[in-house]
């Protein structure tokens, strides 16, 4: 097992951004990629933020902040990871896009790199597939954010080697993390039960059931949850939220799965969630909320 002292991290969403900062947090050496320059340059400086609002509150000493940022470096194509032992993917939930990545990655990084996946749902073997080493590909499923979620689901692909299995335990482990494991059926442990949950808060609400106020403080204070379903969709985005259902339906081969047709009116619409300023709810200043 090696001990893996830098990361490639694709993709610098919510997520990537995330994942990124909590490795350099953590003493890996982290090369960040995005194919939009913009979005890399916001994902540096948001991390930037969150580690000196951090070193403020006194959660992280100036040293340890101060040598995560020295860690972290942004990556102009994927040839900056030639020397990485962990490329950790973010990118849009898309098989087609995934697989691409994976096979480009699979001849930029050395021969012994890992290749994870954040992906939500989409097949482990099936990414897998796409490259020539696929017992080093593996899902690492971190929880949104990264940095403050607790757990990491761990995916093993039908070729995935313990050896590779064991080194991400221990990476998620170094991250403070608790770790669960799933076999490779789509959306995994979590979406496949969270999901279904949030596109029935939208049938809730496209078929009247309740207003979406009541249908988030229903959850939250009936079943403790600390977000209702509709404000969760609009924080983890409501696309990614549509392409999970797609990959549950389409995997699982049930019409239970299908998605919610507001669900598909909002993303349509560019209601996309809080990364959007508007999803369910409307975050803008001016307006409070919107009516579907
Ligand atoms: P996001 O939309 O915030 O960020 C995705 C980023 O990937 C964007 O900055 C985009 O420019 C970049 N990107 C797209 N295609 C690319 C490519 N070919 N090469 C390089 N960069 C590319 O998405 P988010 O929410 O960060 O999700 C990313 C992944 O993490 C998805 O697979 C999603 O299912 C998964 N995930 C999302 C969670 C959430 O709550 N949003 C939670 C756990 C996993």
């Amino acid at each position: 097992m090696v001990e893996i002292k830098s990361v490639g991290v694709v993709g610098g969403g919510q997520m990537g951004s995330g994942i990124a900062q909590l490795a350099a947090v953590n003493g890996l050496d982290v090369w960040l990629h995005d194919s939009d320059s913009a979005a890399l340059n916001k994902a540096l400086k948001s991390i930037s933020n969150n580690i000196q609002r951090l070193i403020s509150k006194g959660k992280l000493n100036k040293e340890k902040g101060d040598d995560s940022l020295r860690r972290l470096r942004c990556a102009s194509s994927l040839e900056d990871f030639h020397s990485v032992d962990i490329v950790i993917e973010a990118i849009v939930e898309s098989e087609d896009v995934k697989k691409k990545l994976f096979a480009h990655l699979d001849k930029t990084v050395k021969g012994s790199a890992i290749l994870a996946s954040n992906t939500s749902s989409i097949s482990i073997t099936r990414l897998a597939s796409a490259t020539i080493r696929s017992s080093q590909v593996i899902g690492m499923h971190f929880m949104n954010p990264p940095p403050i979620m607790k757990l990491v689901e761990i995916v093993r692909g039908a070729d995935t080697s313990d050896d590779t299995f064991n080194t991400t335990k221990c990476l998620a482990e170094r991250f403070g993390k608790t770790i669960i494991c799933s076999q490779d059926f789509s959306g995994f442990i979590v979406n496949r039960i969270l999901m279904p949950m949030i596109n029935e808060a939208f049938h809730a609400l496209y078929t009247g059931v309740a207003t979406m106020e009541d249908i988030d403080t229903g959850m939250k204070l009936g079943t403790n949850h600390p977000m209702g379903p509709l404000e969760l969709a609009d924080f983890i985005g409501l696309d990614v939220c549509l392409s999970i259902m797609k990959v549950l339906h389409a995997g699982l081969g049930d019409s239970k799965y299908a998605p919610c047709p507001l669900l598909v009116q909002y993303v349509d619409a560019g209601r996309l969630g809080r990364k959007r300023g508007i999803g369910v709810y409307n975050y803008s200043k001016t307006a409070k909320e919107m009516k579907p």
